[in-house]
């Protein structure tokens, strides 16, 4: 850790009574100083419960709005206001609305990498830990899925009794994943296992030996007996997976796994928003009750 700016964070932290929340794809330093490091789910949940007065959001646009829904009494910042994620830009709430039009009462299942705004016009939201679970815990036999459309397939094929209407939106980091690149690295490693996010393009999920979420990825990892692994995800998770596993090694499956929004955060911009306490993340009223409900109806879904 870079000690002087770290402690003067750290300071700062305990000042403002402020929890530090990171995702595990951000840069290695701002993990390190984080209170907590997690997925989509994991960080939600702790939002929803901190004690803290301010949550200080080390991650994407989305995922401070999901906080500030969640915590509507706490201040929530988000040191870099320009970290947003272009596959929840994919769908506007004109788009969503004209497909509720042509499926009258089929209920909407959001994944939590969408706006406030769309949340608030979707049934339940969903993260890609817990995405199977909450379709499964649907009673109707369609939905619609929005905005990605490689997790709506991946999850659509445990559920064969479902009928799904997709939205086409993607992650552009992970669709960058090629199979050729995969392919490349599982020759060149024969003996490592390969994971890989549901967020992959369908034909490299098919490659995985193990399908999940960031966090998800921990557990495989730290549970498995592999010595070696190829792992297809955002290039901020290999920290924690070599912190955690010293006798275990870990191949990123292509270069191109770098989300330049997930890169923004620097410790310089989390330093500058606790004193400045500044950009807040705040949600409309009408939107966050609204929004709040489909997130809740998620963290109700049994784990
Ligand atoms: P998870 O950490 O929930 O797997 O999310 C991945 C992601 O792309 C977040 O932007
Ligand atoms: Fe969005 Fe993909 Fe970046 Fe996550 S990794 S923030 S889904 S672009």
């Amino acid at each position: 850790m870079n000690n002087s700016i770290g402690q003067e964070i750290r300071e700062l932290l305990k000042l403002h009574n402020a929890v530090l929340l990171a995702h595990n794809y951000m840069r290695d330093e701002v993990q390190e100083i984080a209170d907590i490091t997690g997925d989509s789910l994991a960080l939600s949940m702790e939002a929803a419960k901190t004690k803290a007065d301010v949550i200080v959001f080390c991650g994407v646009h989305f995922m401070a709005e999901s906080a500030a829904i969640l915590s509507p009494d706490k201040k929530v910042l988000l040191p870099r206001p320009d970290a947003g994620c272009p596959m929840a830009d994919m769908v506007t709430v004109e788009e969503l609305e004209a497909l509720k039009a042509k499926h009258p009462g089929v209920p909407v299942v959001t994944y939590v990498n969408s706006s406030a705004e769309i949340k608030a016009h979707s049934d339940i939201c969903c993260t890609s830990a817990n995405a199977l679970r909450v379709v499964r815990s649907l009673t109707e036999d369609e939905l619609i899925f929005v905005p990605d459309r490689n997790l709506g397939r991946w999850v659509a094929r445990f559920v064969p009794e479902k009928r799904f209407v997709f939205w086409e939106g993607f992650c552009p980091t992970h669709e960058r994943m090629t199979v050729e690149a995969v392919q490349r690295k599982k020759s060149e490693h024969p003996d490592a296992l390969f994971i890989c996010h549901p967020e992959s393009a369908p034909e490299v999920s098919a490659l995985a030996d193990h399908v999940c979420s960031t966090s998800g990825m921990y557990d495989y990892c730290r549970a498995s007996s592999a010595r070696k692994f190829i792992v297809g995800t955002e290039a901020g998770i290999l920290y924690k997976l070599r912190l955690e596993n010293p006798g275990k090694e870990f191949i990123l499956a292509s270069p191109a796994l770098i989300c330049p929004n997930m890169k923004l955060t620097s410790l310089e911009d989390v330093l500058y928003s606790l004193q400045t306490m500044s950009p807040v993340v705040t949600v409309t009223e009408e939107t966050r009750v609204k929004a709040r409900q489909a997130l809740d109806r998620m963290l109700a879904v049994p784990r």
